[in-house]
């Protein structure tokens, strides 16, 4: 049995259709808060089971029998996060796993700016310090490109603070990359890396943009607290601007700027860039 949590998410969600195409439905168990949202995987064979991070209790139940288990970082700003990792790790190894699989984050070493950095560097270490097998996928950035650079088609420019070069990444291949390894088509030990072949900077992709929309579109570089203020005026809670700032900081000093080759390699052709998503984006 491989148990996925997260599986009501993107990440998690993703990887389950993908590992659909490669296991039997019923070698596969999803863990998830909230089992009427996951109604479409048991209709097709998955094992269901309600497991949240906070109540160990229920991930006994939601990861009986698990050969593997995928961890999906957990996102609650509010909570211990560490803490509600290392109640899934315990519960995994307490299951009898032969490896838990984790998602954690790209350039997620010491000394990385970006907030969480420190949460996926803590949860690596609860998993090498648990005696069972692990693999930590370092995924790289994959939110939506809309929600990075702004309304850069209506206004003709993207509007940021100080980025720096970042393999921007395709949540799906990452998906696809990880259903692989839960599959068994490759074994890897501790964090590997998972990200599109070449980075970019927001001032490459305004290139790419302006490529391929035949008009100019422009990088203009905001200063931080001008961009913090605008955050906090549009509805962005302090705290999150806050932390987002750290993104560009990390970005800027290079902490996201290299790129892997083994997101093709696990995928066997060339994982989605930038410039693929911005094409895909504008023909939609
Ligand atoms: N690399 C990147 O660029 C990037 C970007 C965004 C996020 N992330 C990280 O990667 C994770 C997965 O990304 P995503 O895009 O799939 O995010 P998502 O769509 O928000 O999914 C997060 C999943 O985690 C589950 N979850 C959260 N807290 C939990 C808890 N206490 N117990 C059990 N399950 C819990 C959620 O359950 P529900 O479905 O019940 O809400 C949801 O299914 C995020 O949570 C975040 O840590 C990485």
């Amino acid at each position: 049995m491989i148990v996925v949590t997260g599986a009501t998410g993107g990440l998690g969600g993703a990887t389950v259709e993908h590992l659909l195409k490669r296991v039997p439905a019923d070698r596969i168990g999803v863990s998830v808060r909230d089992t009427a949202k996951a109604r479409h995987l048991a209709d097709l064979g998955v094992r269901v089971r309600q497991g949240s991070y906070e109540d160990p209790a229920s991930l006994r139940g939601s990861f009986a029998g698990a050969e593997q288990v995928l961890v999906v970082s957990g996102n609650d700003p509010a909570a211990d996060i560490v803490a509600l990792h290392r109640n899934a790790v315990e519960a995994a190894v307490a299951a009898g796993a032969r490896r838990i699989l984790y998602t954690s984050q790209h350039g997620a070493v010491p000394g990385n700016p970006y907030r969480p950095s420190e949460i996926h560097i803590a949860t690596e270490a609860v998993l090498a310090a648990s005696g069972t097998a692990w693999t930590a996928l370092r995924n790289g950035a994959y939110g939506p490109l809309d929600q990075l650079l702004g309304p850069w088609q209506r206004t003709g420019v993207i509007a940021q603070p100080q980025d720096g070069p970042v393999p921007y990444t395709d949540r799906d291949d990452i998906a696809e990359a990880t259903a692989a390894l839960l599959a068994g088509e490759r074994s890897l030990d501790g964090p590997v890396t998972l990200t599109a072949r070449a980075a970019a900077t927001f001032a490459d992709l305004a290139e790419t943009a302006s490529a391929l929309t035949g008009r100019t579109v422009q990088r203009v570089v905001v200063d931080d607290e001008q961009w913090a203020a605008d955050q906090i005026a549009s509805g962005v809670p302090e705290p999150m601007a806050r932390l987002m700032l750290t993104w560009y900081q990390a970005a800027r000093a290079g902490h996201f700027a290299e790129a892997d080759p083994l997101l093709a390699e696990l995928l066997g052709r060339e994982p989605r860039s930038a410039a693929d998503r911005l094409a895909a984006g504008l023909a939609a």
